[in-house]
């Protein structure tokens, strides 16, 4: 049974921020929302006990998510710009693979990646990192 997550959205001109609850836990699936809540092109961000995780819309209705931290130096992806299946981080205009959570060249690094999964219109987010991608945090 899926817990009630620490959501916040990410301020869009099409959303405004949503109420913290509390912290989900560790290693579970957890209901982030439905999917139209979740802008196309725009992302929510969830307060996990280890980070926040971005959980971004692509325009497709593909949903990912991401360590909100950039690889570089820590920028909040949940902020980027997104196009097609990546982000770009607005700080310092890195492109960052939203399945996989590398930059692209020339750029080297990745952000951890999360699993989600999208059923009757809610999106569900694993709240720990795929051991695959764990590779959070600065390069520098
Ligand atoms: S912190 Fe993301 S590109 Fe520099």
């Amino acid at each position: 049974m899926p817990t009630k997550p620490n959501i916040k959205l990410v301020k869009t001109p099409m959303t405004a921020a949503a109420d913290i609850k509390h912290t989900p836990p560790a290693g579970a699936w957890i209901e982030v929302g439905r999917l139209d809540d979740i802008p196309r092109l725009g992302a929510r961000v969830v307060c996990a006990p280890d980070g926040d995780i971005a959980v971004f819309r692509a325009a497709d209705d593909h949903v990912f998510a991401l360590r909100d931290q950039c690889p570089h130096r820590g920028g909040p992806l949940s902020q980027g710009i997104v196009h097609g299946h990546k982000v770009t981080c607005p700080l310092h205009n890195w492109n960052i693979d939203l399945q996989s959570g590398t930059a692209l060249a020339p750029d080297v690094g990745c952000a951890g990646v999360y699993s989600t999964r999208v059923e009757n219109g809610v999106v569900f987010l694993y709240t720990a990192p795929l051991p695959s991608a764990d590779c959070s945090g600065s390069s520098e």
